[in-house]
């Protein structure tokens, strides 16, 4: 069928990080991890099957070429994908994030999940999930396939709360919902600190995380911290979460930190920030907890009937631009827009 083949794909955030692979090559983590997906950040893509001698690639109206460094992933998955199924077809990709790239939200998470919905969608020239899964492509399958173009972007293609498993050998490597949105209606607001391109890329401090002295400690204690964030899920008990998330995230941070080279993802305002939460919660005056992912940003994690006091604590010390609001979300969409 010509046409459009659209994905939308929200980006997650982590509360147990991905963080250092034990395969580069395999895209096989150190570790499981898990994720809550978002509702409204998200990368839309689409992809047209095009005569031409290579994919066409444009962002946000630009077109990019391979030469282009900040891209060198999404041609790759392109060319993985290619190799992998045999392929013939050259496509066009045009796609947008309706938030800043690079700027520690995981745009590569929801940004490979939809190249790699829509890429197969259109290569498969099938126009919704029926038609994927009856050519062999479960959304299970789909999510090990994002996997391979960037870890995080395989926990993308399922809505709710989702975990990567990394097994016993990296064929064993699942990635699965544990509680679906309905579970617990978490919210995640984003203080920006900076909305340009990150300092270190993920793929290069995952690389970096293995020489830190602090990383085989925390590797031998996530198994027992990933059973507690599970077993607060289950009951939905915020104060079990919360201090989980940012011993987490501190954790990560500090590796990433005692690593050669070392490297600092948070700037002195953020830093500022975390200790005036940390007083702000003290006090009763907010109810949130924070994580970080590879970036200056800082995920402030809450339930639902808190976001109302949340945000006038934070309207009262940030612009607005500098605020974004998303909730646990539904997981991607696609579609299909005949010519
Ligand atoms: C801090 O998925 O961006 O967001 O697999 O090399 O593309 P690559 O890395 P990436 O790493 C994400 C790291 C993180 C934590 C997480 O999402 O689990």
């Amino acid at each position: 069928m010509n046409g459009v083949y659209r994905a939308t794909v929200a980006s997650n955030i982590a509360f147990l990080k991905y963080w250092g692979k034990r395969d580069a090559r395999l895209q096989w983590p150190a570790n499981d991890s898990f994720s809550m997906t978002l509702s409204r950040l998200c990368s839309t893509t689409e992809a047209r099957p095009i005569q031409a001698s290579d994919h066409r690639f444009v962002f946000a109206g630009q077109a990019f070429s391979r030469a282009e460094k900040r891209f060198a992933k999404t041609f790759q998955q392109l060319d993985d994908l290619t190799q992998t199924f045999g392929f013939r077809d050259q496509l066009e990709i045009r796609t947008e994030n309706n938030f800043p790239m690079g700027a520690g939200i995981a745009s590569s998470a929801s940004g490979l999940a939809a190249l790699t919905l829509a890429s197969l969608a259109a290569w498969l020239k099938a126009p919704d999930w029926q038609s994927l899964a009856a050519k062999g492509f479960s959304l299970s399958r789909i999510a090990n396939l994002a996997r391979q173009g960037s870890g995080s972007a395989g926990r993308s293609l399922f809505g709710g709360y989702v975990a990567w498993r990394a097994g016993d050998h990296p064929e064993q490597q699942t990635i699965e919902p544990l509680f679906p949105a309905e579970h617990w209606d978490l919210h995640d607001t984003i203080v920006l600190f900076s909305k340009g391109e990150k300092s270190l890329s993920s793929t290069e401090a995952h690389a970096h995380a293995w020489s830190s002295p602090l990383f085989r400690t925390r590797l031998a204690g996530l198994p027992e911290r990933l059973a507690a964030m599970e077993n607060a899920m289950t009951h939905c008990n915020f104060e079990q979460l919360g201090p989980l998330l940012e011993m987490e995230a501190l954790e990560m941070h500090a590796v990433t930190m005692t690593a050669t080279p070392s490297h600092c993802y948070l700037t002195s305002d953020a830093w500022n920030f975390l200790a005036s939460l940390r007083e702000a919660r003290r006090r009763g005056e907010v109810h949130a907890y924070f994580t970080i992912d590879a970036g200056p940003n800082i995920h402030l994690i809450h339930e639902a009937s808190e976001h109302e006091q949340l945000k006038r604590w934070l309207e009262e010390r940030f612009n607005p631009q500098e605020l974004l609001h998303d909730r646990v979300g539904q997981g991607p969409q696609l579609s299909f827009l005949s010519e």
